[in-house]
């Protein structure tokens, strides 16, 4: 052994591990609660459920990235900036046109946030430098700029000219509009606007994580938000929404409701987790599922009433799975169940609903930006080392 080389004391026995971060609480925050024993989620004290029968999503992002809920005018200037951010640059179109089509939706959501903080990158995030209004500025704005983001990719994939924004129409209004080129139902209105309200922030979840880690390090807001998407990507998180719908259609095709039953017992036999079920932190059911329901409710209707082929289909392989999981693993589903069906309803590709999730969460993750260097401490855990005892590097050749 060299004698440059000290080695390290003998293998400790492995200190208490804590995988995946369950149980440990790691910081405060006072932008949302999520307790699990009530079954309760506040945005800043305000119950969510109330927060979607009474404001709209400006209202939410308002509350969110301020702390209080806005005053008329205070609205009134929190629109006109949303509005302002909603026309997307020439720069900016010709950087997503250079993705091709085959990429997935939520790699050009994340190409295009990169895109708009090279733009307009912040000046420091260091102490005393950077200024917290500023931060909000740019989160508003990417807010504001995000549902013309999802729109313009859509189309393109369905080969369809881009729709200009509409300044008489509110966030969840003009979304669809530049979506889908059509006055927007209010039906789809109030459950869209429903949806992004529930999406907008739930405490230290494994996107607003990854978000507070990289802000933890003083990087800026869009570096932040760029990682939280990729953490939010993948379908244990917020991809649960696109993978719950690919399955109701599958069990749809596979048999149907009659067949869900036994559907699921080969599901179980292979050890495959049902997409949309299950919670980290609730384990008697999603505070925000029974508000998607409602919405998902009144979105059946309209489709029954308007003639959707599939649309019976599917709300009885909804209702069969649920019964099924809940029958043989007690698990209840989470907002990503109801929403999957829901953004199918309203029209949307079934990639592009993790899209919608981002829209949406980027007030919570620039939230928690905000908060994580308001008392910031380099977020560096340690590891338990359990790979080779020290060796020395064999001569080469
Ligand atoms: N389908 C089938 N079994 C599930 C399940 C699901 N959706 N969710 C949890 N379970 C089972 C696990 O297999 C495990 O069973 P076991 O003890 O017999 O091995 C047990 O429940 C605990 O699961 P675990 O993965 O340890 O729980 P967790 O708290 O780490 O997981 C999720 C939480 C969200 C990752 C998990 O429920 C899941 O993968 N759900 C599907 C993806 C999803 O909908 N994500 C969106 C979350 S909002």
């Amino acid at each position: 052994m060299s004698d440059t080389v000290t080695a390290p004391p003998a293998a400790e026995p492995a200190p208490e591990l804590h995988k995946g971060l369950a149980g440990v609480v790691v910081d405060r925050t006072a932008v949302s609660s999520v307790d699990a024993a009530s079954n309760s989620l506040l945005y800043r004290g305000y119950p969510v459920q109330q927060l979607a029968a009474e404001r709209e999503i400006e209202d939410v992002a308002y509350l969110l990235l301020h702390g209080e809920l806005p005053t008329p005018s205070e609205r009134e200037a929190f629109d006109a900036e949303l509005r302002a951010a909603r026309p997307l640059a020439p720069g900016l179109l010709h950087v997503i046109d250079l993705i091709p089509t085959t990429a997935h939706p939520m790699d050009v959501v994340r190409t295009a946030v990169s895109a708009l903080g090279a733009a307009m990158p912040e000046p420091s995030a260091a102490p005393g430098s950077y200024d917290v209004d500023d931060t909000r500025r740019l989160a508003t704005r990417l807010f504001g700029a995000l549902p013309a983001v999802v729109a313009y990719d859509q189309r393109r994939r369905r080969d369809l000219p881009p729709v200009p924004p509409r300044d008489d129409l509110g966030y969840s209004a003009d979304f669809l509009h530049q979506v889908f080129d059509r006055e927007p139902d209010p039906v789809d209105v109030d459950a869209f606007d429903t949806s992004m309200v529930l999406y907008a922030e739930h405490s230290f979840n494994a996107s607003t994580f990854t978000a507070r880690v990289v802000a933890s390090t003083l990087s800026d807001l869009h570096s932040s938000i760029v990682a939280a998407i990729g953490a939010l990507k993948g379908p244990l998180h917020g991809g649960a929404n696109e993978a719950a719908l690919d399955l109701l259609e599958r069990v749809a095709d596979d048999g149907g409701a009659d067949g869900a039953g036994d559907w699921l017992d080969a599901a179980f036999a292979r050890r495959e987790k049902i997409m949309g079920f299950g919670h980290r932190v609730y384990k008697n059911g999603d505070s925000r599922v029974p508000t998607m329901e409602a919405s998902l409710a009144g979105l059946v209707d309209r489709a029954r009433a308007s003639g959707h082929p599939r649309v019976d289909e599917l709300a009885a392989v909804y209702d069969a799975l649920a019964a099924g999981v809940l029958e043989r693993k007690g698990l209840k589903p989470n907002v990503d169940y109801p929403s999957g069906l829901a953004y199918h309803l309203m029209g949307f590709d079934t990639a592009v609903f993790t899209p919608l999730f981002v829209a949406s969460r980027v007030l919570g993750w620039s939230a928690h930006v905000i908060e994580q260097r308001e008392a910031n401490s380099l977020i560096r855990p340690l590891s338990h080392y359990d790979g080779p005892a020290l060796r020395d590097v064999p001569p080469h050749g």
